[in-house]
C-alpha cells in the first residue's frame, strides 16, 4: 500500500512511519511526502530515504482549493492510495478529503476528545490532568474529531512542563502510528458511526 505522508515540521512521526515501512514485514511503504513548510526538516528526511519529497506552499497558492489540487497532483503522481497526517498543520477541506473516501489518518499529541486543536499538551497541563497521551484517528472536516483508531497513555508527571510532557507522549506517537496504520491499510479497522472496531486494539 502506497502512503503519502503531509508534513509541516521536524518529521518525527513522518520518521517512525518510515522506519516501519523500512521492516519487510510492514505492509505499506512511503511514495511521496509533502509539505507546505518549504524549510520542514521532515523535507530532509524524506530525502534521507530516497522518497519524493515535495514543497506545496499554502502561502504560494491563492486559494486553499489551489493548495489542496496541488498536493493532489503530487500525491496522484506518486499513486498514494492512503495519506496520513504527521505534524501536518493546515486543515483539509471535506472535499480534500473526499478524494481519499476516508483513508487519511493523523496522530494528536492529546487522549481525544480531550484537548483538541494546538498545543494540546500545553491544554493538558494547564488541565492538571494525571494522564496524558496521543491519538490516531481517521481524519474529517473537523478539527481532531474522526473515528479513534488507537490511543496510548502516559502520566503527567509533577514537575513536567510543555517540553518534558511532549517528549514523553511522543515516544508513545512513534509507536502509536505505525501500529495504527498497519491496522487501517491491511482492512482490519472497520467503522460503526464514530467507534472503529480494530481487530487487535493498537494499545
Ligand atoms: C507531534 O506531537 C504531533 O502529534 C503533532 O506535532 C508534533 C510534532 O510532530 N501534530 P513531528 O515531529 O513533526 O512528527
Amino acid at each position: 500500500v502506497r502512503l503519502g505522508v503531509l508534513v509541516s515540521g521536524g518529521g518525527s512521526n513522518l520518521q517512525a512511519l518510515l522506519d516501519a515501512c523500512a521492516r519487510e514485514d510492514f505492509p505499506a511503504e512511503v511514495a511521496c511526502v509533502v509539505s507546505n513548510v518549504p524549510t520542514a526538516y521532515a523535507l530532509e528526511r524524506a530525502r534521507a530515504a530516497g522518497v519524493p519529497a515535495v514543497v506545496v506552499d499554502h502561502k504560494a497558492h491563492a486559494s486553499k482549493a489551489a493548495f489542496e489540487a496541488a498536493i493532489l497532483e503530487a500525491l496522484g503522481a506518486t499513486g498514494v492510495q492512503w495519506v496520513c497526517l504527521a505534524g501536518f498543520m493546515r486543515l483539509l477541506s471535506a472535499d480534500f478529503l473526499g478524494r481519499f473516501a476516508g483513508r487519511v489518518l493523523n496522530v494528536h499529541p492529546s487522549l481525544l476528545p480531550s484537548f483538541p486543536g494546538l498545543h494540546a499538551q500545553r491544554q493538558a497541563l494547564e488541565r492538571g490532568v494525571k494522564v496524558a497521551g496521543c491519538t490516531v484517528h481517521f481524519v474529517d472536516a473537523g478539527t481532531d474529531t474522526g473515528p479513534i483508531i488507537g490511543q496510548a497513555a502516559v502520566p503527567v508527571l509533577p514537575d513536567d512542563d510543555e517540553k518534558s510532557l511532549s517528549a514523553r507522549i511522543l515516544v508513545e506517537e512513534h509507536r502509536l502510528y505505525p501500529l495504527a496504520v498497519r491496522l487501517a491499510v491491511t482492512g482490519q479497522v472497520t467503522l460503526d458511526g464514530v467507534r472503529t472496531r480494530v481487530a487487535a486494539a493498537p494499545s
